[in-house]
């Protein structure tokens, strides 16, 4: 019983997130800065600072660092107010959206990062429709409100035209860029007031007022103050919040600030930890839910390859979807229902690895993977538990990929079958297993370097690629006698030695779909299979 109430105590103090934005909205500063507030870091910006030595904790791939873009997702946690938040730090480029999906289908809630002189863009815009299709709570920041921006009612009508959902904001800004005064926080009624920190490295001061005393005009002047109280006029005939929508996926609280100045991080992070929610059942694949309290489970979100090159190993990030995590715990891998030892189970900050002598339903644990973890496996130390699965995406981008000298094809097919083993990207053959011809599959050619890059730094491969002028693949139940009407369709073999056709265009897949009626076809091999049953 009382092992039980500590059980539930400590899953309920979970809160696991992501942060979804379009590039360049500010999410590594965020990161950063809500590291710095949970005490995780002592000085944001000097992580930043060091930037040959190690850059942000969260950012440590070599290409991420030469192109400035972030690819590769880590978790990370930090207490705060009496709350464990794990934060899975998801890639922003574009090219990468599968991995995002996959991370979101491991966090409880999402942060919507948008940059305040642009509100929605089309990255969001992607990854807010999976966070809809979870049907999870998403809470909004809008970011850089020291810089000139737009018009924070018209911020919000955007978020509510665009993304369709119920914007209410919980703080309100006063003023912007050089303007920009502070924010006034709707519960306590209260003004909070911006001071610049340089670069934010530390917390930012903090003052704060009464919005209607008369003193205020000397501190932000007599025009930003009527313009504040005549918008706070206009907010309070708005929207209320509403929890349960908010849970539901409907409604947005919206907060105002500017994470490189570290202005508006703390009042964030104060309502975020009261209304996000704490990890809850997780379904099956029936749909039905399992317990947060059973015994410990989870399921498999991402698999890296070599992410410390000291170490050489496979990680494979597992999500708890229940019960308490105990090192070194024996478990049954539920796909093959074989037992497995956790024995290697480590947190992961940057390159720093933590061993985990404990973790609860909701926290990301590492595992070093010996070959025995697939994407979306379920472990369970209770019954055998298959959780719903992470959807899978039809890959838009191919190209045939070949080693630039034949005597490396032991390291060549290695990289490739652990590359994609990370679903980083699938691999397609002209003959099944043939890798003298293997065609690259992925969502977006940044992943295609991304491949050769790591070949060539992880696995001492040199490749050649010759981008192919597909642009959609359709799985098969099984292989055609005869293909009618194939005019820009090649038919080749996924990993597993299933077929797939390839199409130069959706315009000659829905003719050949029409010229074929007899042969259906999907967007994903798990697809061509559940249509079986
Ligand atoms: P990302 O991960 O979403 O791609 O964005 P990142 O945090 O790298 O931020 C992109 C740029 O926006 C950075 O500037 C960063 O300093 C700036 N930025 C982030 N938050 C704020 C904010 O609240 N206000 C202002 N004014 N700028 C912000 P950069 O010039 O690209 O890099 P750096 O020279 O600052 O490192």
């Amino acid at each position: 019983m009382q092992e039980k109430s500590t059980l539930l105590s400590e899953i309920k103090r979970r809160r696991t997130f992501a942060i979804i934005s379009h590039p360049d909205a500010g999410k590594t500063t965020l990161t950063e800065k809500l590291l710095l507030y949970g005490g995780a870091i002592q000085l944001a910006g000097s992580v930043r600072a060091r930037q040959n030595q190690r850059r942000a904790a969260s950012d440590w791939m070599e290409l991420e660092q030469k192109r400035g873009i972030s690819i590769t997702s880590t978790a990370l946690e930090f207490p705060y107010a009496g709350c464990q938040i794990n934060l899975l730090d998801t890639p922003g480029h574009q090219d990468f959206s599968e991995d995002t999906y996959r991370t979101l289908f491991a966090a409880d809630a999402a942060v919507m990062l948008l940059d305040s002189a642009k509100g929605v863009e089309p990255q969001t815009l992607k990854l807010f429709a999976v966070c809809r299709q979870r049907g999870f709570p998403i809470l909004t920041f809008i970011n850089k409100m020291d810089r000139p921006g737009r018009d924070p009612f018209d911020l919000l009508d955007e978020v509510e035209k665009v993304l369709g959902i119920a914007a209410v904001p919980l703080n309100w800004p006063v003023g912007s860029g050089s303007d920009f005064k502070g924010v006034y926080e709707t519960r306590e009624r209260q003004l909070h007031l911006f001071d610049r920190v340089e670069h934010g490295a530390r917390r930012a001061p903090v003052r704060v007022a009464n919005p209607s005393d008369p003193a205020l005009a000397a501190v932000i002047g007599q025009d930003l103050q009527a313009t504040l109280l005549d918008d706070l006029e206009l907010l309070n005939a708005g929207t209320d919040f509403d929890m349960a929508r908010f849970l539901r996926g409907q409604l947005s609280p919206v907060f105002f600030g500017s994470a490189v100045t570290n202005f508006g991080v703390q009042l964030f992070l104060d309502r975020f930890v009261e209304l996000a929610p704490p990890p809850d059942d997780r379904p099956l694949l029936d749909g039905a839910p399992y317990p947060v309290d059973e015994p410990f489970s989870g399921f498999i979100f991402k698999i890296q390859a070599n992410m410390d090159p000291a170490h050489r190993d496979r990680i494979a990030f597992m999500r708890i979807c229940s019960g308490r995590f105990e090192r070194a715990m024996a478990v049954t891998h539920c796909p093959t229902g074989k037992p497995v030892r956790l024995s290697q189970a480590h947190r992961l900050f940057g390159q720093e690895r933590i061993p985990v002598e404990e973790a609860f339903a909701g926290d990301i644990i590492g595992l070093v993977n010996p070959g025995v973890f697939s994407l979306g496996d379920s472990v369970s130390a209770g019954p055998s538990v298959a959780f719903e699965p992470i959807p899978r995406f039809a890959p838009e981008r191919f190209a045939l990929l070949r080693m630039a000298n034949p005597t490396q094809r032991k390291p060549f097919v290695k990289g490739l079958e652990q590359l994609s083993e990370e679903g980083a990207i699938q691999l397609l053959f002209k003959q099944a297993g043939d890798f003298r011809e293997a065609i690259l599959a992925a969502i977006g050619p940044l992943q295609f370097d991304v491949v050769q890059f790591r070949l060539v730094s992880e696995y001492g491969v040199e490749t050649h690629i010759e981008p192919l002028s597909y642009s959609c693949a359709r799985w098969l139940r099984e292989v055609p006698d005869a293909l009618d009407g194939s005019y820009g369709t090649r038919l080749v073999y996924d990993s597993g030695g299933h077929p797939v056709l390839l199409f130069e265009s959706d315009y000659w897949r829905d003719r050949f779909a029409q010229q074929n009626k007899s042969i259906a076809l999907f967007a994903t091999h798990r697809e061509a299979e559940l249509s079986r049953t």
